[in-house]
């Protein structure tokens, strides 16, 4: 039996809402390079999708019930997950020193996770002497690693870093000139109303990973022009183009991507975009241009930067079940002298 260490129960007493919230007080500390970066990350790598399926009877089938297609386990993805983070740079450094943060864990003295976080992130900054805003958002995605993939699985990840020396050596602020940058529409463009084209960047880290589309054209259909590598055996799910595509209606999730840059140059989410991706279970907002767009639905009107995900699914309407039944077994026993307490149902 694996037995867990006292970093990892710590990182497991933190549910979604409590990394939600360490979130949410990270991210004005973390670099605007990896902003974006870090949401859609932590959107790709739901807990509550990990937790349903390690507490599963029958796990493949439960895969199977919420068509997970894919490299869904962030397990099996330790080193490369992260490669669209400005952050994944640093990654060897990143790793080695949230091992020796989990090996000398002090469960009597500590701190938050977010200052825990912060913490390990600010050595890093100094060892490397970087900006400490360059760490933190790859460092909060190194302790989630951490509580998905167990310390032992994280420690054997050899810390590879995925990125050629030409890509690697941008400054975060030459990333951010070149991110969803507007093609210019040639002489008198400006002038233009019909037939502007537009480039779609879906791997920063690799300069031929770019496709054009036409104005108003939405993000999938501009991939399928894409000839120019053979998909499916890159990933099944490319059928064609490099954006993995199915209905093209908004109704299989599978074109999901994450907005790297440029989300305000989408149209907004239409009613059935916006319906559908909470229930596959991607992102539950009410904003008009989230981080998070089905591909399939998004209409582009400017040069946009996305993050393919490695897998796909349908789990909204089952994580939500779940905790409907969690919040329904705790019943209010009702104590002798007339008090309330809630407690769990087993
Ligand atoms: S291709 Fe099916 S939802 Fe977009």
């Amino acid at each position: 039996m694996n037995i867990e260490t006292p970093f990892e129960n710590f990182l497991n007493e933190h549910d979604e809402e409590a990394w939600s919230a360490t979130l949410a007080t990270l991210l004005r500390l973390i670099h605007e390079v990896d902003r974006n970066a870090t949401q859609i990350w932590f959107a790709f790598y739901p807990l509550p999708l990990l937790r349903a399926l390690e507490q599963s009877d029958d796990r493949e089938k439960l895969a199977q019930q919420l068509l997970l297609r894919g490299d869904y386990e962030l397990k099996a993805q330790i080193d490369t997950s992260h490669r669209f983070l400005y952050g994944h740079r640093f990654w060897p450094q990143v790793k080695r020193a949230v091992e020796q943060h989990a090996d000398s864990f002090n469960q009597t003295a500590r701190a938050s996770l977010a200052d825990q976080i912060l913490g390990v992130a600010r050595s890093v900054a100094q060892q490397l002497t970087k900006d400490e805003s360059l760490l933190v958002g790859i460092t909060a995605v190194a302790f989630m690693t951490v509580q998905q993939a167990g310390i032992t699985g994280f420690k054997s990840a050899p810390a590879t870093i995925g990125i050629d020396n030409k890509h690697a050596k941008k400054s975060p602020e030459q990333v951010l000139r070149e991110r969803a940058k507007d093609d210019s529409q040639g002489l008198l463009g400006f002038l233009r109303t019909v037939n502007k084209q537009w480039t779609v960047t879906w791997d920063e880290n690799d300069s031929s990973a770019k496709y054009k589309l036409r104005e108003a054209q939405d993000l999938a259909w501009g991939a399928a022009d894409d000839q120019t590598r053979d998909w499916r055996s890159i990933d099944p799910r490319r059928v064609e183009g490099p954006i993995p595509v199915e209905c093209r209606s908004a109704a299989c999730g599978t074109c999901w991507v994450g907005v790297l840059g440029g989300a305000a140059k989408l149209a907004d989410v239409g009613a059935r975009e916006g319906k559908k991706i909470k229930e596959f279970g991607y992102i539950d907002t009410a904003e008009p241009k989230p981080l998070i767009r089905l591909a399939c639905q998004a209409q582009a009107y400017g040069a946009v930067s996305v993050v393919i995900p490695p897998w796909n699914g349908q789990f909204g309407k089952y994580l939500r079940s779940l905790k409907e039944q969690d919040d329904k077994s705790i019943k209010i026993v009702a104590k002798p002298e007339g008090e309330a307490k809630s407690e769990f149902v087993q």
